[in-house]
């Protein structure tokens, strides 16, 4: 079973995702995590979005393995584990969107994703689109959103818990800024598929979304039996 989640920027999709994965047992790919460590590596190298030359011949030598252990998605790049504070900096998520936006980095992601359905015989997929271009025949597809105001305040605390104190406002401007950007591009864009269960998490808890979505699932797997 392969279930796809997509929705806008700290809408609490990857939380949704993680603890689906270990109520069912799924395997769990976060697919923002791959475009994560690819932007980290670019930063590192002191590489700008226009080089595009240069990010080619780097992801030609990349080599990208995921694993997913408890819900969590590990990314392991030429050989590195890489780690969750350094994939989730304020940097890292602010240059992501405009990686992102190449069409040889979508199709060099999208081929590791698909493997990944290949090894999981049970799976759930987050991004921006997994229903609508990776996995467009996913036996679910949820599409999570929230307020603006509610994400913003998410990301702020999650920021604060690292040490990191950020505005609101500068906050908001970049989730919106970068939701812009992934809703605006012109291949993959974050899209809501028609056939999506959409969940609002400014009205829901992530346990209630989990505890909602959990029972879809059930059903969908009687429905099938
Ligand atoms: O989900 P997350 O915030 O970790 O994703 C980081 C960035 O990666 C997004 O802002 C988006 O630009 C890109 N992304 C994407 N397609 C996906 C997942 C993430 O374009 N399926």
């Amino acid at each position: 079973m392969i279930i796809a989640i997509d929705g806008t920027s700290a809408s609490g999709k990857s939380s949704i995702a993680k603890a689906l994965g270990a109520r069912l047992g799924f395997a769990v790919v976060g697919t923002g995590s791959i475009y994560r460590a690819i932007t980290l590596k670019l930063l590192n190298l002191n590489i700008k979005a226009n080089e595009d030359e240069r990010i080619q011949q780097i992801i030609n030598t990349t080599h990208i393995e995921v694993d997913s252990i408890n819900g969590a998605t590990i990314i392991n790049v030429d050989d590195i584990e890489q780690k969750k504070a350094e994939l989730n900096s304020r940097e890292v998520s602010n240059f992501s969107p405009l990686i992102a936006m190449k069409p040889y980095i979508r199709e060099f992601v999208r081929k590791i994703q698909r493997s990944q359905a290949e090894i999981h015989e049970n799976i759930i997929v987050e991004g921006r689109d997994i229903g609508s271009v990776v996995f467009p025949n996913a036996d679910l597809k949820f599409f999570i959103d929230a307020d603006i105001t509610t994400r913003a305040q998410r990301r702020q605390s999650e920021y604060l818990e690292k040490g990191k104190n950020y505005s609101l406002d500068a906050i908001v401007k970049e989730l919106s800024l970068r939701d812009q950007e992934d809703r605006e591009r012109e291949i993959s864009p974050l899209v809501m598929t028609s056939d999506s269960i959409i969940f609002d998490t400014s009205r829901l808890s992530i346990e209630e979304c989990v505890d909602q979505i959990v029972n879809i699932i059930n059903d969908r797997k009687l429905q099938n039996a």
